[in-house]
């Protein structure tokens, strides 16, 4: 397959002004820089040209310009990703979604929100909760990231564990084909056995197949009370043996998050929260979330998990009492990414396993370290088994384009595989995780995906060099 060309000439830098406004046709070295990076690794590549469109047909005559000239676009949300999905690597167009940024339509009687891509994953959530209604996909940057991105990438977060990821919301999406056709991917209805599943296709494409520009998402009531509580274990493997008991035992927590203890000393310390004790004989918590609508039963259901973790010595346990206490506890979860990235910790991998092998991998990750000369810190969604993990090598900083740090992560997911899980629980392979794509795949696999991909995008200029090498293409 061809590849897409990266230079942009003065008359295409022209053709981009007369579809879009010069103003929103960027070129100066301040926004070239910060659209050169994500939040993925300290990897940094300055695109040519910043277009930011407002409508579907604008968006639609870049991509049609683009498909005829071979230049490479990257699609961009909130630039929140950690595997170099918005990364413009190949320079060229990046074309940024943040003027999309309406809610279309909040369907009461349906249960259906329309949303352009470029609108706050929280503001959207606390958009239909004004209504009743419950969105509940909320990745760790649902302050920031944008609903776009978070379909591009398939994301999660800690309700996933009770209520699902993205593709259990999406119904339906306008879409830019890389050709510049516009589409409308299914309809907005609950069941669809219409011809091949266009719309979950997109979903967690990471931008190489289209650019959405509307999305339809199903809702749900949102419910009324929710009990929080924060266990700590004095070791992280007695801690993760638990997650499956909990499961096991017919419980069903709204959240079940697992911090080790190092990850919340850096975030307590970011944010300056006492909130949560650390002392020497804590190795690790649990945080636990029930919610419904009977707020007795969900205190039984704690009490009955709490009596439960007596098994596998729980330490002192605590409640959060009061809204004041949950945010702050929220806080410092949903800060850990950030928190060790900023010291030291830059290498984040996305594994997934099933939950009740989380012990294996934890004890695998330790051991990996220990032979490879790295830190690393777990913490994440391990009522879904998907355990994100924190690299802080004392010279290895980016792990994309590195042959000794690629060695060890292969050794991970090689583990992860024989595990019977994955590379990626939520947050996509983008640039950086490539190389490992041939451990959970056969030649066949990526074959039909290598197709998949020059089906919608013959001169390959969306997003190319992600999920696969150009090479490859
Ligand atoms: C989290 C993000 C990094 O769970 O996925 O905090
Ligand atoms: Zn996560």
């Amino acid at each position: 397959m061809n590849t897409a060309e990266t230079s942009i000439s003065p008359a295409i830098l022209e053709a981009l002004k007369n579809i879009i406004g010069a103003d929103n046709c960027l070129v100066d070295a301040e926004t070239l820089a910060h659209y050169g990076h994500d939040e993925t690794e300290q990897l940094v590549y300055w695109p040519q040209v910043v277009v930011k469109p407002q409508t579907t047909a604008q968006v639609s005559a870049i991509m049609k310009l683009c498909h005829e000239q071979k230049l490479a676009v990257t699609p961009r949300g909130a630039g929140t990703g950690l595997s170099g999905g918005a990364l413009p690597h190949l320079g060229g167009v990046l074309l940024s979604t943040e003027k999309f940024n309406r809610i279309i339509e909040i369907d009461e009687r349906n249960l259906q929100v329309t949303t352009e891509p470029g609108v706050i994953t929280e503001v959207l959530q606390n958009a239909v909760k004004e209504k009743g209604l419950f969105y509940p996909p909320d990745p760790s940057s649902r302050g920031s990231c944008f609903i776009g991105g978070n379909i591009a990438e398939n994301s999660g977060g800690p309700k996933a564990v009770k209520y699902g990821v993205v593709k259990d919301y999406v119904l339906n999406l306008e879409v830019v084909l890389p050709t510049g056709e516009i589409i409308w991917t299914g309809a907005n209805v609950l069941k669809n056995s219409t011809g091949y599943n266009l719309t979950q296709l997109f979903v967690g494409s990471e931008g190489t197949l289209g650019i959405v520009t509307k999305i339809v998402l199903k809702l749900i009531p949102h419910p009324q009370h929710d009990l929080l509580m924060l266990v700590p274990f004095a070791s992280l493997e007695k801690a993760s043996e638990a997650v499956s008991a909990i499961f096991r035992a017919g419980f069903v927590p709204s959240a079940l998050e697992l911090v080790e203890i190092d990850a919340l000393k850096i975030v307590s310390k970011m944010v300056d929260s006492t909130a949560v004790p650390v002392n020497d004989e804590i190795a690790a918590h649990l945080i636990i979330e029930v919610d419904g609508n009977n707020l007795d039963l969900l205190m039984q259901d704690m009490e009955a998990i709490a009596a439960l973790l007596n098994d596998f010595d729980a330490g002192e346990i605590f409640f959060a009492d009061d809204a004041q206490q949950k945010t702050e506890l929220w806080k410092l979860r949903r800060r850990v990414a950030e928190a060790v990235k900023t010291s030291g910790y830059t290498i984040e991998e996305d594994t997934v396993v099933p939950r009740a092998e989380l012990p294996k991998l934890i004890r695998g990750v330790k051991e990996l370290g220990k032979a490879h000369g790295f830190h690393a810190v777990c913490y994440g969604h391990a009522g879904d088994g998907n355990l994100h993990i924190r690299i802080n090598h004392p010279t290895i900083k980016n792990s994309h384009g590195n042959a000794e740090m690629t060695a060890a992560l292969e050794k991970l997911f090689e583990l992860v595989h024989g595990l019977g899980g994955t590379i990626s629980g939520e947050h996509g392979i983008g640039l950086i995780q490539k190389p490992y794509l041939k451990t959970v795949f056969q030649p066949a696999n990526l074959m039909l995906m290598r197709a998949i991909k020059k089906a919608f995008d013959p001169n390959n200029i969306l997003n190319a060099g992600k999920i696969f090498d150009l090479q490859d293409a």
